[in-house]
């Protein structure tokens, strides 16, 4: 008599279909989830577009990471935009709707016409795990009886606030009508006492809330009250009070981050020999580590503001005089096609370039993790994506932060006031000011920040770890997709 757990085995694995939005941030973690599967024996099918497949192949190890999973694919499909398309900056949303409304259709034709995608060798898809960003999943998980699971790359905080519109509108706190932003918001539970007006996520910065952005993001988020399972790419020591909020919402809710250091954790545990996911779209420049190597330790602030976020010129200006009048040698990754108002300029003025020789180096894309697990680098100014959040957090590196949209203005508010490990300067553009908080950050109160960045990144390495929340919760949905399998 065969046990059900033998039952289980016997069976052919799941199948889970896996569609992010491909886009740097949120293919990092998403691929970080598919890494985690094939450990667990899943079978994979990775939705991209073409555009970031070339990419990803060009500049990563992607292909050779995943070749050693046999269950797992990429299926490829056109974004819709033309090959020059930045895909980034301030057309990234004109590039997201693209990809709603080019390469869904023809990925949901493909399913159909490949049966969901059964094979002699793998079963029809078991479950899909739809970036929280995709606005058709739900409809079409209903219409083809799949279960949802729905991905938020975001912090659960950021998702939180948005889902809170009805509850903001009933109180009256949006739209802001010319209220001071340093209001504080009352109608977010768990995010009572410290997040202002200016905190929330930056759809809400609109005098008509029938804007379309806004429209768009809030009614996207609410898409998860029709999902099966909700994962967060947090844990509990981060945001464990509002994923109990988000809890009272969706039956399941799995909070597994810090996704890549579970990974990292998942592999030694395994003893598997594999390269960890850089999902680098842009060509990493390796020589950044050399210059690094020559530095004293905690002498460098990293300053890089992620892929989709956009600086002017006058924003890079007042950044590149406040770093040059600080004691601190800097790393920047300045990508060329993130700063506004300088078609045809040098980004950085021929006189300033004199100044920066020896001073700081000008990188156009960065090994990241690298960076900031390097001895040298005791800052980070960022602009508060959650990826670079994350890693600066697991790497017990404060911040400096300087936000430009979404999430960014939530999570960097987290940082300074909840986590206390970094400075928010956010709606500030001012030489002076950067100086002033790099200056803390990395003499003045050093020693606090480098203490409880140490101790939070103890923290998240313990709960990726066996025994640890995030641990058990990928446990947890590892199995609740087994019992998915008929
Ligand atoms: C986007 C949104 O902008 C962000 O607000 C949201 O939280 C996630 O989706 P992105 O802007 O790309 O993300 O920022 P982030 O989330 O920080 O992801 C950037 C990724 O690129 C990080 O994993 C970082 O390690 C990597 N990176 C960045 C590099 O590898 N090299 C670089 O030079 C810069």
């Amino acid at each position: 008599m065969t046990s059900d757990s033998d039952q289980q085995n016997l069976r052919p694995p799941p199948h889970v279909l896996i569609f992010p939005m491909p886009v740097q941030g949120h293919l990092n973690s998403m691929l970080n989830l598919s890494h985690l599967f094939c450990l667990a024996e899943f079978d994979v099918t990775f939705i991209i577009s073409d555009f970031s497949h070339r990419r990803l192949l060009q500049h990563t190890t992607v292909a050779a990471t995943f070749a050693r999973y046999p269950g797992f694919q990429f299926r490829t499909f056109p974004d819709g935009v033309p090959e020059d398309h930045p895909r980034s900056g301030r057309r990234a949303m004109e590039f997201m709707s693209s990809v709603n409304k080019v390469t869904v259709p023809l990925f949901k034709e493909m399913m159909i016409q490949e049966n969901f995608l059964a094979s002699a060798t793998r079963r029809r898809v078991t479950c899909f795990v739809a970036d929280g960003v995709l606005n058709f999943a739900a409809d079409f998980c209903e219409e083809n009886g799949l279960p949802l699971i729905y991905f938020r790359t975001t912090t659960t905080s950021y998702f939180w606030a948005l889902f809170r519109f009805p509850e903001l509108l009933e109180a009256q706190e949006i739209p802001f009508g010319g209220k001071s932003m340093d209001g504080l918001i009352e109608s977010i539970p768990g995010m009572e006492g410290f997040i202002r007006r200016r905190d929330l996520p930056s759809f809400y910065r609109v005098v008509d809330l029938n804007d379309p952005i806004l429209k768009d993001t809030v009614s996207v988020t609410m898409l998860i009250k029709r999902a099966q399972v909700a994962i967060f790419n947090t844990c509990e020591d981060l945001e464990g009070k509002i994923v109990e909020e988000v809890r009272k919402h969706v039956p399941r809710v799995f909070s597994i981050g810090p996704i890549h250091e579970q990974v990292k954790y998942r592999l030694t545990e395994k003893k598997v020999e594999s390269s960890i996911i850089t999902a680098s779209l842009w060509e990493e420049d390796r020589s950044c580590i050399k210059w690094l190597d020559a530095q004293s330790p905690k002498s460098v602030i990293y300053v890089s503001f992620g892929s989709l976020a956009f600086v002017t010129r006058e924003q890079v200006l007042e950044l590149l005089h406040g770093l040059l009048d600080c004691s601190q040698r800097f790393l920047w990754v300045m990508r060329p096609d993130s700063i506004i108002g300088s078609e045809g300029e040098d980004p950085v003025p021929v006189e300033l370039m004199e100044r920066i020789k020896g001073k700081g180096l000008l990188v156009e894309w960065a090994p990241q993790e690298k960076v900031l697990n390097h001895p040298a680098v005791g800052g980070f100014m960022t602009h508060s994506g959650w990826n670079s959040t994350l890693e600066s957090i697991s790497a017990g590196v404060p911040m400096v932060c300087w936000p430009c949209f979404a999430d960014q203005m939530t999570n960097c508010r987290i940082v300074s006031e909840v986590w206390k490990i970094g400075l928010d300067i956010k709606d500030t553009c001012d030489r002076k000011i950067i100086k002033k908080a790099i200056r803390d950050l990395m003499e003045v109160r050093k020693d606090e920040f480098m203490e409880r960045s140490a101790n939070l990144a103890k923290l998240v390495k313990k709960t990726v770890s066996k025994e640890g929340s995030s641990y058990n919760n990928l446990d947890g949905l590892i199995q609740y997709i087994k019992s998915l399998v008929i």
